[in-house]
């Protein structure tokens, strides 16, 4: 090889290894950059939807909010008004009542009682249907509904899916 082509050649080598050298940093910074796995998967809450007792008010955590969560037996939606249908989450074709247990006046959590099928806000009084809709003021709407997205018997609480964009849509939550 003449000494001409070598250094050609000798430039091209070291050009190249420069080049995978910024590729991997470039690798590496983004990594930086990027959330933890933990971080985004902090934002988000899977429930097995599956495993709820029909007719119980379950509280569970999202984003370190409550979150209401109640399977309805067929009889329970039959009863319902088509209001209170309309608010209901289908997974699976079972029938649930899930909402942010905030209540919409001034952020107290409400009282389910169980008995009576109803919440009771005691901070100023107002009240809520099983399904959420409000019934007495002060409160100025319902409990509002988590953004969800039905994955089989899963809902992930905190992504935006196409039931829960059609109920934001409706004006149904905000
Ligand atoms: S915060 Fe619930 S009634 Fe005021």
């Amino acid at each position: 090889m003449k000494e001409s082509s070598r250094r050609g050649f000798m430039g091209k080598a070291l050009g190249a290894v420069a080049g995978l050298g910024a590729i991997g940093s470039l690798v590496a910074m983004k990594k930086t950059w990027d959330p933890l796995p933990s971080v985004k998967a902090a934002g988000f809450t899977t429930l097995d939807m599956s495993v709820f007792t029909v007719g119980e008010m379950v509280t569970e955590q999202w984003r370190g909010k409550p979150i209401f969560v109640m399977k309805k037996s067929a009889e329970m939606v039959a009863k319902q008004t088509e209001e209170q249908s309309a608010r209901d989450i289908v997974v699976n074709g079972t029938s649930y009542m899930v909402a942010i247990g905030l209540c919409t006046h001034l952020g107290c959590i409400p009282a389910y009682k169980q008995k009576e099928e109803y919440f009771l806000c005691a901070c100023h009084g107002a009240t809520f249907d099983s399904a959420g809709l409000v019934t007495k003021l002060p409160a100025p709407r319902g409990l509002d509904i988590p953004p969800f997205k039905i994955d089989g018997n899963n809902l992930i609480l905190g992504e935006v899916g196409p039931e829960w964009q059609a109920l934001k849509d409706n004006g149904i939550t905000l």
